[in-house]
């Protein structure tokens, strides 16, 4: 299958810096590439990120979609829109949600139902805190995650599972090729026993992936790509990941 490598911008960058990284990657990426590429930027900037890459092999995606299809939710973004606007992925259940917004599986699972309807692929993160790892519990939460933030629909087509430890996001410390492994390899299993077309869906790594980690990381099996946050930031970076998933 081939890796997908996605760049979530997060809150950052302005809109003329957007449109030059944008800009920076449609130039720099591979031309016929191996890989596919997505970029996440903030909502705001979705409109002119997808205009800078038009015609090009870089897809766009939201960092978030509301749970409803439209009405009286102020400040909400709906999956509708995001399609309209020419999106093709969303990132959903991300830990920084889940944290600092109170998402629980259930609401992940609404708003994915939400963007399969509209024909988005979403991203679903999973991943256990540096405490559940601690106590031995990171199979139990992430298996957790797995069975609830997926909606009924989710098949490999729709879906990609980004595994992203939360002691490892933004923090330069990266799993393990080895234990990101483990758990990669767990996650495949549950998606073989609970999705159909288990063994197709791409399951991504995220938590301070780099050009210095990304090939050993990229080229463990059941490792079919990455989300990565600080590293998309610069076009110089994410190009070399980009480039060692082409090398796998
Ligand atoms: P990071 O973020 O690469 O900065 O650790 C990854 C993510 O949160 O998606």
């Amino acid at each position: 299958m081939k890796k997908l490598i996605a760049g979530n911008w997060k809150m950052n960058l302005n809109r003329q810096e957007s449109v030059n990284l944008a800009e920076d990657l449609r130039s720099g990426l591979p031309k016929s590439p191996a890989a596919e590429y997505v970029v996440c930027p903030p909502h705001v900037y979705l409109h002119e990120v997808i205009k800078a890459l038009e015609g090009s092999a870089l897809a766009v995606g939201a960092q978030d979609c509301s749970a409803f299809d439209d009405g009286a939710y102020t400040g909400e973004v709906s999956a509708g829109m995001l399609k309209d606007i020419g999106c093709k992925y969303v990132i959903l259940g991300h830990s920084e949600r889940r944290q600092y917004h109170s998402e629980t599986d259930e609401l992940v699972a609404q708003k994915a139902a939400k963007a399969h309807e509209q024909g988005l692929i979403t991203i679903i993160c999973v991943g256990e805190t540096g405490g559940e790892r601690e106590k031995g519990q990171e199979q139990e939460v992430v298996g957790r995650q797995l069975r609830n933030s997926l909606p009924d629909c989710a098949t490999y087509k729709n879906t990609v599972i980004a595994y992203e430890p939360v002691w490892a996001i933004g923090t330069g410390k990266t799993a393990a090729p080895q234990d990101a492994g483990t758990m990669h390899s767990f996650i495949r299993q549950r998606l073989q026993a609970e999705a159909d077309g288990g063994d197709l869906f791409r399951i991504l790594y995220g938590g301070s992936m780099k050009p210095e980690n990304a090939a050993d990381l990229l080229s463990t099996a059941n490792i079919d790509g990455g989300l990565i946050g600080g590293a998309s930031l610069k076009a110089d970076q994410f190009i070399a990941i980009a480039k060692s998933a082409q090398n796998d």
